[in-house]
């Protein structure tokens, strides 16, 4: 069964992005067939892996101003093994399209889909939209990168707020993959509290053991390759291949982690 992972906190530059393609480059790389769906339209996910989208090519964003749209269609081949994406459409703006839901969800149930990927990674972006709804109606999981600032604290009680309202509405099978430190510094103390204070609110089981600021991971960003291709021995490489193997089990036995 195709696995949905939606990757999403409200507050924007937490690192989605960079966690959403690197996650894909080293789930695929161990061997699941991952399909990446860029929802966020500043395409940032065509950029960290490489891959030049033609204009006028199709996009995930397709389907939410054409019922008729196929998701499939869209798929575009990366330069990793098992690693496919569906890029974002640049143009579109966020405040247009359908207002259902369900429109992701319904596209991602393709068989050309469901009969080809074994996870589907979503790389939302930082608003509280109908793009959000979507990705949490369509994802069994969801993970949430954070910056361990104070400001964060905001953003993720907002997210929470609207994770309770689609598990109480469109989505009772939705469930929380992680809380995932981001740019984290194990040595800096207003880290180690916000981390402190996540665990405290949220769950310590929920918090995750987190990606460490690096600067490789941006500049592999700058050169459209995953972090495993461009410096695979640096700690951004390490923290990512980490977290894939504790994630690899909870999506694996399909249970919960918590
Ligand atoms: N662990 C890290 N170490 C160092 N830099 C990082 C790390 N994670 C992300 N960055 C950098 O931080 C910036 C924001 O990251 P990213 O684009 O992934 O965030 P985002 O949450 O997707 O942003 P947005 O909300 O705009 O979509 C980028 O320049 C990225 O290269
Ligand atoms: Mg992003």
């Amino acid at each position: 069964m195709t696995r949905i992972i939606a990757i999403s906190n409200r507050k924007g530059g937490t690192g989605k992005t960079t966690v959403a393609v690197n996650l894909a480059a080293e789930l695929a790389a161990r061997g699941s067939r991952v399909l990446l769906v860029d929802l966020d339209s500043q395409g940032h996910c065509a950029a960290g892996l490489g891959v030049k989208i033609d204009k006028d090519a199709p996009t995930a964003h397709d389907v939410f101003l054409d019922p008729r749209a196929s998701l499939a269609a869209a798929i575009c081949q990366t330069a990793c093994a098992n690693l496919a994406l569906v890029p974002a459409d640049q143009r579109f703006e966020h405040s247009s399209g359908a207002r259902d839901e369900q429109r992701l969800a319904q596209a991602l149930a393709q068989d050309e889909i469901t009969g080809a990927y074994d996870l589907v990674l979503l790389d939302t972006p930082p608003s509280l939209d109908h793009l959000l709804l979507n990705a949490l109606t369509a994802a069994h999981w969801v993970l949430v990168p954070y910056v361990p600032h104070q400001l964060s604290l905001e953003g993720m009680q907002q997210l929470m707020r609207v994770l309770l309202k689609v598990m109480s509405s469109s989505n009772p099978q939705l469930k929380i993959l992680g809380l995932l430190p981001t740019m984290a510094a194990r040595n800096i103390r207003q880290h180690r509290l916000v981390t402190g204070e996540v665990a405290r609110q949220f769950g310590a089981a929920r918090v995750l053991a987190g990606i460490r600021n690096d600067i490789r991971l941006a500049e592999a960003f700058g050169v459209g390759k995953p972090i495993r291709d461009y410096a695979p021995t640096c700690r951004g490489a390490q923290d990512f291949a980490d977290l894939a193997t504790v994630l690899l089990s909870p999506l694996d036995s399909e249970s919960s982690m918590f």
